[in-house]
C-alpha cells in the first residue's frame, strides 16, 4: 500500500501489511506452525533474546502469524503496539496485571462481563487488589473513587449485558487529572464502531473472539497500547526500568516481560490466522448487523409477549445521546437484551427457536441468544446473582441472516410463551 496516501478503515481492515511481506505474494499471512525458530548463529540467538532484532525465538514469546495481526490491529485501533493473547480474558488479566502490584486499587465500571467482574471482585482480592465499582455513566463518582492507592480506570465500550455507554473522553480526562490511565474493553464496539484511543484511553482491549474474528470459530484477546501515557510521572515509578529500555512503549514492554512470557498467554497462530481473515469484513459485518439489530429491537419492543427491550438505539434508552455522539451516528452496537415474564417463559423461547443458536458467545455473524442467569451467572452465590443478573433476561447477539428470518423465528416461538 502507499504509505503516503490515507486509506479509510475498510481497506486497512484488509490491505495493510500484506504488500511487501515476504510471503510469496499470499494475500492471507501464512500460518507459521513452529515452536521455535531456528538462528544460524549463536551470537544471532543472543541478540535476539537481548531485544536487539525484532527476530522471533520461540512461540511463547512471538509469533510471525500473531505478530500481522497484532500490528494490523494496533494500527485499527489508533494504537501504536498490540499483543494478541489466547483470549480476552488473558488479554484483560496482562492489561490489568501489568500495573497492579499487591495493595493497589483501581476504579472500574460496575456493569462489567461476568469473567472479568469475577477476576475483578474475587482473583484480584486474593492478591490484596482492591477495585472500587462505580456507576459507567457517573463522572463524580469517578474522581471521588480514586485515591494515593489508585493506579487505573477500567470501562467497557458498551456494557456486556448492562447495554450502558460511559463517556470515554471525560472519563479519560479525568483519570489523566489524576495521572492514571483509562483502559477500555472495546470488544462490544469494535474499533470499526469506536476507537477508544481518539477519544483519549490509553489502553485498549478486546475478545477477538467477537466481533473481530466474527465466525465462532477463533478464540482470542488483544491489548492495544496507545503509546501516549507519560508512565515517567512518579505515580509509576516502579515502571522506570521500562521506560528507560523503551520510552512510551514501557507499558508494552512490561506487559510483555513481566505477563504474556510468563504467564504464557500466547495464541496458536491458526487462531490469529481465522481472526486476520474475519477482520477483512468487520465493517461490512457490523453495518449489516447494527441495521438488523435496530430491526429487530422494535419488532421486540412491539410485541405483547416481550416486557421490555434494552437496546441504546432507542431514543429513550440512557445511553442514547452517548452512542450518537461517541459512535458519530454509525450506529448501536450490535447486541441487545429482553426480558419475558418469568425464567420458564425464557426457557421456553428458547427451546422452540429453530435458526437461532442457543450458545456462550456474541459477536458471531450468526444470532445467538443466551439466558444468562441460568448459564454465565449459574454459579454465583445467590445473594450476587440476584444482584447481577435478572432471571426474566434473554442477550441477543444479532448476526447478519435476513432480518426477516430473525423476526420470524423469534415469533413463532413467542407463540409458545
Ligand atoms: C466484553 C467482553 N470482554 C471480554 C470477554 C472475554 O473474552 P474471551 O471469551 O475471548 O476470553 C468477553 C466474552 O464474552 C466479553 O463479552
Amino acid at each position: 500500500m502507499d504509505k503516503k496516501k490515507i486509506y479509510h478503515f475498510e481497506t486497512r481492515a484488509i490491505h495493510e501489511g500484506l504488500k511487501g511481506s515476504e510471503w510469496e505474494g499470499a494475500t492471507l499471512p501464512p500460518i507459521f506452525q513452529t515452536a521455535a525458530h531456528h538462528h544460524e548463529t549463536a551470537d544471532s540467538l543472543s541478540q535476539t533474546f537481548a531485544g536487539q532484532t525484532q527476530d522471533h525465538i520461540y512461540m511463547r514469546l512471538s509469533n510471525p502469524t500473531n505478530r500481522f495481526l497484532e500490528q494490523k490491529l494496533a494500527s485499527l485501533e489508533s494504537g501504536a503496539a498490540a499483543i494478541l493473547t489466547g483470549s480476552g480474558m488473558a488479554a484483560i488479566n496482562n492489561a490489568c496485571m501489568t500495573l497492579l502490584r499487591a495493595g493497589d486499587e483501581f476504579v472500574a465500571s460496575r456493569s462489567l462481563f461476568m469473567s472479568t467482574y469475577s477476576l475483578f471482585t474475587v482473583v484480584f482480592k486474593k492478591y490484596g487488589i482492591t477495585v472500587k465499582l462505580i456507576d459507567p455513566r457517573d463522572l463524580d463518582s469517578l474522581q471521588s473513587a480514586i485515591n494515593k492507592k489508585t493506579r487505573f480506570v477500567y470501562m467497557e465500550t458498551i456494557t456486556n449485558p448492562g447495554m450502558e455507554i460511559p463517556d470515554l473522553k471525560a472519563m479519560a480526562d479525568i483519570a489523566h487529572k489524576n495521572h492514571l490511565p483509562l483502559l477500555v474493553d472495546n470488544t462490544l464496539a469494535s474499533p470499526w464502531l469506536c476507537r477508544p484511543i481518539e477519544l483519549g484511553a490509553d489502553i485498549v482491549i478486546h475478545s477477538t473472539t467477537k466481533y473481530l474474528s466474527g465466525h465462532g470459530g477463533a478464540l482470542g484477546g488483544v491489548v492495544v497500547d496507545a503509546g501516549k501515557f507519560d508512565w515517567s510521572h512518579e505515580k509509576f515509578s516502579d515502571f522506570a526500568p521500562f521506560v528507560t529500555q523503551k520510552g512510551n512503549l514501557a507499558y508494552t514492554f512490561r506487559q510483555f516481560k513481566e505477563h504474556h512470557i510468563n504467564f504464557g498467554t500466547t495464541p496458536a497462530p491458526f487462531h490469529s490466522y481465522l481472526t486476520a481473515i474475519g477482520l477483512n469484513t468487520l465493517g461490512l459485518r457490523l453495518e449489516r448487523q447494527m441495521e438488523n439489530a435496530k430491526t429487530i429491537a422494535h419488532f421486540l419492543d412491539d410485541h405483547p409477549k416481550v416486557d421490555w427491550v434494552n437496546f441504546p438505539g432507542f431514543e429513550g434508552h440512557i445511553s442514547y445521546s452517548m452512542a450518537k455522539k461517541q459512535f458519530k451516528n454509525k450506529g448501536f452496537g450490535a447486541m441487545l437484551t429482553f426480558g419475558l415474564k418469568d425464567q420458564e417463559a425464557c426457557f421456553r423461547l428458547i427451546d422452540k427457536l429453530d435458526m437461532i443458536l442457543n450458545l456462550a458467545n456474541l459477536g458471531d455473524c450468526k444470532t445467538l441468544i443466551i439466558h444468562p442467569y441460568s448459564s454465565q451467572y449459574v454459579s454465583f452465590p445467590q445473594e450476587l446473582k440476584n444482584e447481577l443478573a435478572d432471571p426474566t433476561l434473554l442477550r441477543f447477539s444479532v448476526g447478519v441472516e435476513h432480518p426477516q428470518d430473525i423476526c420470524d423465528d423469534l415469533a413463532q416461538a413467542l407463540e409458545t410463551v
